[in-house]
């Protein structure tokens, strides 16, 4: 609105007034310098300053607007103390998949090729026999795997039905925890089999100690060292091991357990992640927490979204791998294998020999581009220290055999120990952090505004205010014209554009002085600032 009692009051030419007092006011000091007072040349000096200073201005604006936008970050890693640590999940697998010798007769047919005992034919293969004659020759297995079956020709498989499933069959004859475990101890307190949880891997059945589930707390430790973690003495079974006469999957060439050490978040991946734990030594894992934060993108590029699996509530590299690779293989063999969650079927061990195992070799192995899972952006980790002594030692020997009831031979091949603890009850956090953020930038651009030309926020504003005021004062000159020239359409029943300007106070503005409205004049200050509020 023009509400311009006041320059009416006045009585001058207002819009040069208002040129005038915004080059006096302004914080934008440059301009008052070169529009308002002195001699050309110190006025030219001072046109040339501001515009230096204005490039200076821009030119570092720019390079910390594009700094802004590459998205810096840097890293901050500190070690903090806890008052306690929630002990990791320790999931441990013989790296053997099955006891054959437990197998029954229609088990070693329907599951006998695909762990390599039994040629395409049905028979045990002429290269089976050889191994079979030279092993029953030694006197040192007391146990045949193939003395009651040699051929299969004749045997009548048994109704489809019946057909024990893959799961069944790697819950039945996989290690069973209670034969492995020889002793268990956690922080001082004896732990037995009860207390771990079975899981199936790609290693078949596994066990999980301290995962929190079906009700159990959660174990935490309050001290660092050995004496305040995990100790297990355990037998791998080794003479009961699939024979090796071929290769297959689930064939291994290895003796002992695979270890992985994980949060209760994340669900095992132990073929992938696991360490080796070898018979004949006590292995200590020393373990340290690790946290890492990472940014999403723009800054990084970790996952923020939430899983989208309906197999797992939190994102992790392993859910992601696993959730996949199932995806993978229900897709192409419409089957699952018996680590994968999901409601498809179990693979038969024909379609373990087919097409799973085939499948997910070659999704783990050649393709790159089916399963990428993206980094989470909150990780927990164990960094962990390995170190070795040999057990038993010739001193112990003798008295392992006795307390176990085997023979010396047995406990060198079959007995190891490992022990897994927190070397400090502290954490190493590192955090990716942005280096950059909008305050910086602020402040950054006030800085330099500040320093080359003098000028801030409300100097914006300002020249806004004063634009306005041109722009007012334009707008009211042209309608009072109009308005003179309409002046006897008066009556008019319609209230149209000029009826509605009639009111408008412009009508007793002064006419316009004949400067054009760039050119600024250089008039003597008159009134205040209020005189020119509209
Ligand atoms: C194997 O058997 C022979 C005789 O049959 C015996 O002399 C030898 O000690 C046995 N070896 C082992 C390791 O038991
Ligand atoms: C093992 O489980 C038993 C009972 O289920 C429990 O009393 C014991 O505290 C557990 N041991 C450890 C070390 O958690
Ligand atoms: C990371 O996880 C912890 C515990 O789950 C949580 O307290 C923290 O806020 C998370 N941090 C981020 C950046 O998501
Ligand atoms: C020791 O093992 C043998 C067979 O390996 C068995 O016959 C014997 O009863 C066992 N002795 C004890 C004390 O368990």
């Amino acid at each position: 609105m023009c509400q311009s009692d006041a320059v009416r009051k006045a009585g001058t030419g207002s819009l040069a007034e208002t040129g005038r007092l915004f080059l006096k006011r302004t914080t934008l000091h440059g301009l008052g310098h070169i529009f308002l007072s002195g001699s050309y040349p110190r006025r030219l000096a001072w046109l040339l300053a501001f515009l230096v200073a204005l490039a200076f201005f821009f030119a570092w604006s720019s390079n910390r607007v594009l700094y802004f936008f590459s998205s810096p970050v840097y890293t901050k890693a500190h070690v903090l103390q806890a008052e306690q640590l929630v002990f990791p999940v320790v999931t441990i697998c013989n790296v053997n998949l099955l006891l054959p010798r437990r197998m029954k007769r229609s088990e070693i047919f329907v599951a006998g090729r695909w762990l390599g005992l039994l040629g395409n034919n049905w028979q045990v293969p002429p290269a089976v026999r050889e191994a079979l004659n030279r092993q029953s020759s030694g006197n040192e297995s007391h146990w045949n795997p193939f003395a009651r079956f040699v051929d299969f020709r004749r045997f009548l498989p048994p109704p489809g039905g019946s057909q024990p499933s893959t799961k069944q069959l790697l819950d039945r004859i996989g290690h069973q925890l209670e034969e492995m475990l020889l002793y268990c101890r956690f922080q001082g307190q004896l732990c037995g089999h009860r207390n771990f949880t079975t899981i199936f891997t790609r290693y078949g059945k596994c066990y999980s100690f301290n995962t929190g589930q079906d009700g159990r707390p959660l174990l935490v430790t309050t001290k660092g060292g050995m004496g305040n973690g995990l100790e297990l003495m355990l037998d791998i079974q080794q003479d009961e091991y699939l024979p090796v006469w071929g290769e297959t999957d689930e064939t291994s060439f290895e003796a002992g357990i695979k270890v992985q050490i994980h949060s209760q978040d994340e669900p095992p991946f132990i073929d992938q992640l696991g360490f080796g734990v070898a018979p004949g030594f006590q292995t200590f894992v020393s373990c340290q927490e690790q946290r890492l934060v990472y940014l999403p993108p723009p800054w990084g590029d970790c996952k923020m979204t939430p899983m989208e699996s309906e197999f797992f509530d939190t994102y992790s590299i392993s859910a992601c791998r696993i959730d996949c690779e199932t995806r993978y293989l229900v897709e192409n063999c419409n089957c699952r294998m018996v680590h994968m969650p999901g409601d498809a079927p179990h693979c038969t061990p024909e379609q373990y020999k087919e097409c799973a195992d085939p499948a997910l070799d070659f999704l783990v192995e050649k393709d790159s581009d089916f399963c990428v899972c993206e980094t989470p952006c909150n990780v927990t980790r164990y960094g962990k220290e390995l170190s070795f002594v040999k057990i038993p030692s010739k001193a112990s020997a003798k008295y392992l055999a006795k307390k176990f009831n085997k023979s010396e031979q047995y406990i060198a091949d079959n007995i190891l120990v490992l022990d897994i603890f927190f070397e400090a009850l502290n954490y190493e956090t590192i955090e990716q952090k942005k280096a950059y953020e909008v305050a910086g930038l602020l402040g950054d651009i006030g800085g330099q505004m500040g320093l080359f030309i003098g000028a801030s926020i409300l100097t914006i504003l300002e020249i806004f205010d004063y634009v306005y005021e041109v722009i007012k004062y334009q707008l009211c000159r042209c309608t009072q014209k109009k308005h003179k020239n309409t002046n006897n359409n008066e009556q008019g029943a319609v209230l149209n554009l000029d009826h509605v300007q009639r009111h408008t106070p412009c009508e007793n503005l002064h006419p316009p002085p004949t400067y054009p409205a760039n050119m600024l004049p250089h008039q003597p200050a008159r009134g205040n600032f209020e005189d020119f509020t509209c």
